[in-house]
């Protein structure tokens, strides 16, 4: 898949307001040995590996097919593959008002371990609290 359909895919299963990351990130996170992208249809997942550590960067579902299970079908096979990467644990920030993907996390047991103030900055400029949370693998 080009970097290009990878950033496409991206588009699809993130929330416009919300957008992390360019075309050029993704030409970086092809070429980074540390950084995983993960895909399956209508989903990407965007992993940062070191060692005994898996940091979910982005996981998202396309807008036109959530609400069916694929995010937690998506989750649960990226939590098999840091298992099997030898990761301790997998870890990630969401936005405190992301709610539906804080109850994702949490019905797989994350558990939240810290706040960053003001991380996220949106389209339009407005700030917004991160929650770290963190599932032990071990
Ligand atoms: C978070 C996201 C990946 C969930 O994908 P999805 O395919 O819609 O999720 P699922 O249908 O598998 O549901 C998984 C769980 O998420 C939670 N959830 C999903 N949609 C929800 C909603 N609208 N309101 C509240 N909780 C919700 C529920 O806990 C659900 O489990 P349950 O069905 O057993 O109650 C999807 O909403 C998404 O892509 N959001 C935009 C990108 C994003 O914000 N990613 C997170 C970045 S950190």
């Amino acid at each position: 898949m080009s970097v290009e359909e990878y950033f496409n895919l991206y588009k699809r299963c993130v929330d416009i307001e919300s957008i992390q990351f360019s075309l050029e990130d993704f030409k970086r996170f092809q070429k980074s040995k540390n950084v995983k992208i993960e895909k399956e249809k209508n989903c990407i997942a965007i992993l940062g590996l070191t060692e005994r550590e898996v940091e979910i960067y982005f996981i998202g579902v396309a807008e036109s097919v959530r609400g069916r299970g694929l995010g937690k079908k998506f989750l649960n096979n990226i939590i098999n593959f840091s298992k099997y990467y030898g990761a301790d644990f997998i870890t990630l920030e969401v936005g405190m008002n992301n709610i539906p993907a804080k109850n994702m996390y949490l019905t797989f047991n994350f558990i939240e371990c810290g706040l960053r103030k003001g991380y996220y900055r949106n389209s339009s400029g407005r700030r917004e609290d991160a929650i770290i949370m963190k599932l032990n693998l071990n």
